[in-house]
Formats: structure tokens, sequence, C-alpha cells
């Protein structure tokens, strides 16, 4: 479960990023969190990962309370978590197959388990052919795809997912969206942020929780909930 209590968040130089936010996610939901440029959306999830800190307020994931996280806990914690990033966040360095195998490799899976589940999620991703490229030899929407598939290749219990849809075209999107639908569907929960109105309204059977100024403006539940 995810709660947010009461969470302000300024950054440094003064923004106000979140104010006064309350917010409760449960296990196994599907949640759109939508809102424009500068609510709040990418804060809420760097809050949520521990890598921002509350200002005042308190974050629980997964029951880990964000204001008791000792330095030790936060892999931990990431562990339970695979996070799509707005801005991916590759290794550049390292081809399309080792960053994902990378993911693996840091919590300590087995060689045999990688061999076999990194070409798997590539795969599931639509990438195959793309697993000896670099970064840099890869399109905006292909490197989102990279991102997508190091989050799930750990099969985590949460998947958290800055406008994962946010660089690829519109036939990808629903190919991505059935993917993260299909790995909900068998328990996981996933926070999604995004911009396309369209994928919501296709997707509305999902709770849609939408941003204003740091505040949640708006909660719809999904009907499956
Ligand atoms: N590191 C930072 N330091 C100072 N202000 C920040 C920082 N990160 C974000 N902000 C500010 O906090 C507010 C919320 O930013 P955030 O990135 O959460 O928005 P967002 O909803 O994700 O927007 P977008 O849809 O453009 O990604 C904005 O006013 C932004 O300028
Ligand atoms: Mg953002």
């Amino acid at each position: 479960m995810i709660q947010f209590i009461d969470v302000y968040k300024i950054y440094e130089n003064g923004t106000n990023a979140l104010k006064n936010l309350n917010l409760t996610i449960n296990d196994g939901d599907f949640v759109f969190v939508r809102g424009a440029s500068g609510a709040g959306k990418s804060t809420l999830i760097k809050l949520l990962m521990h890598e921002e800190t509350v200002s005042a307020g308190e974050v629980i994931v997964n029951g880990f309370k964000m204001s008791e996280m000792k330095h030790n806990d936060v892999p931990i914690l990431r562990r339970t978590m695979g996070v799509v990033f707005q801005d991916f966040r590759l290794i550049p360095n390292m081809t399309v197959y080792d960053n994902v195998a990378f993911a693996m490799r840091v919590i300590g899976a087995r060689s045999s388990e990688i061999r076999r589940r990194v070409p798997y999620i590539l795969g599931l991703v639509g990438l195959a052919r793309k697993a000896r490229c670099r970064p840099s030899e890869l399109s905006g929407g292909e490197q989102q795809r990279v991102s997508l598939a190091r989050a799930l290749v750990n099969n985590p219990s949460l998947i958290i997912a800055d406008e994962p849809t946010g660089n690829v075209d519109p036939e990808m999107s629903i190919e991505i969206m059935e993917l993260l639908d299909e790995i909900n569907r068998r328990g996981t929960t996933i926070v999604m942020v995004t911009h396309d109105a369209t994928l919501v309204e296709r997707y509305d059977y999902h709770r849609v929780i939408t941003i204003e100024s740091g505040n949640v403006a708006q909660d719809i539940p999904g009907s499956n909930q």
C-alpha cells in the first residue's frame, strides 16, 4: 500500500511542489496520475522511491515509512518497485541487454536466470533486435521501452511509470498499456503518470487522480476497484 499523509514538498529554491497532499493507493490498484506540467507528478514519484524527502508529512510505501528510512533501507525499498523514469536514465555505455541485465545483477540474480529472463523481457517490449545497441543508437521511444523493460525485469510488486508512453506512437502506446494492464491483472500495483487523455479515456476502468498545484484536485475511482 502507498500512503501520502499531509505531505508538503518545498524544494531548496522555495518552490512549493506539493501542498498538504493526501492519497492512498491499495495493493493491486492501477492508477493514472494526470495533471498539467509542473503540477507535482514527478515529485510524487521521487518521494515514493526516496529520491526526495518530504518537507512535512509522511509517505509510506510497501510498509516502509519514508521518514524512518536508513541509508541501508533505500536499496531494499527500491527492490520492491520498478520505476520508468520520465528521462529514462539508461546507462549510456552499456548495451540495451546490459542495461536490463544490470538491474538483475544488482539484486544478486543468478547468471542463468539473467540469460533466460532478459531476452524474454526485451521481447515483451519489442526490442529483441536491439539488444546489442547502446542507448545513443536508439530512438526516444525505444529508449523508453528499455526503461520499461528494466522496470519489469525483477517482477516488482509495484511499478511506477512516469509517462511511459510519452515518446512512442499511438499504436505502441496501446501495446505498452496492454502489457501494463496484463501485469496489473496478475496482481502488480501500477502508478502511471500520463498526459495522454485518449489513453485514459480508452482505459477508463482504472482510477484517475488529477494533481493540480501540488494537490489532489480530482480522484475518480476505477470501475474495477
Ligand atoms: N529539483 C527541483 N528543485 C526545485 N524545484 C523543482 C525541482 N523539481 C521540480 N521542481 C518544481 O516543482 C514543481 C513540480 O515539478 P514536477 O517535476 O513534480 O512536475 P510534473 O507534474 O512532473 O511536471 P511535468 O508534467 O512537466 O513532468 C514545478 O514547479 C517544478 O518547477
Ligand atoms: Mg514530470
